[in-house]
């Protein structure tokens, strides 16, 4: 079984998990289905990709529509497809949630500094929003900037791939599989 099935599977399995444990809410979709609630993801055109081992699938952060500008929040796929989503002045933006040092699934912080940091989501559910506007690694302690991804501090030195995001309702689409430019932004 190669892991793109082990994701299906998953999916199947994750139509339970709405809102389910954590408090955390889900990040909904079953796949092929982008309307349905069911699981974080449905398949996506985009190529496999060399970046850590993210799959290149859609992922649904169920309500990242309805941020409010300044906001952000993640949603979990597994420990290595996970998703930021934010909204500032002129719409809305998807980021990696992937650190680029080696490939640990960061959290979000609540102000600038990251003195205060989210909690990790679990698998197939968000965490947020936060209001942070920036992004901390727990594995070595590399900081990012959402709006543009930028690496702050160290070890990680390459920005948070940028990623193109719809919206659906009241939820947002990123398909891990195609990169944007990190200045991209969808309309509100
Ligand atoms: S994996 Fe994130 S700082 Fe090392």
């Amino acid at each position: 079984m190669n892991r793109r099935q082990l994701l299906q599977g998953f999916a199947a399995l994750c139509s339970g998990c709405a809102g389910a444990g954590r408090g955390g809410r889900d990040t909904g979709g079953t796949a092929g289905d982008t309307a349905d609630s069911g699981s974080c993801t449905s398949p996506t055109a985009g190529g496999p990709t060399d970046y850590c081992l993210i799959e290149p699938v859609v992922v649904r952060v169920r309500d990242g529509a309805t941020l409010a500008e300044g906001q952000t929040m993640l949603g979990l796929v597994d420990d290595t497809t996970a998703v930021i989503v934010g909204r500032d002045g002129s719409g809305f933006f998807a980021r990696s949630a992937i650190c680029t040092h080696a490939c640990c699934v960061v959290n979000l912080c609540d102000d600038d500094a990251c003195g205060s940091i989210l909690s990790s989501p679990g698998p197939c559910e968000s965490a947020g929003p936060a209001s942070g506007g920036t992004a901390f690694c727990p594995c070595h302690g590399s900081m990012f900037r959402i709006s543009d991804g930028a690496a702050l501090n160290g070890p990680a030195t390459t920005p948070l791939p940028a990623y193109a995001v719809t919206i659906d309702g009241s939820d947002l689409l990123v398909d891990t599989g195609l990169q944007v430019s990190p200045s991209d932004r969808v309309p509100s």
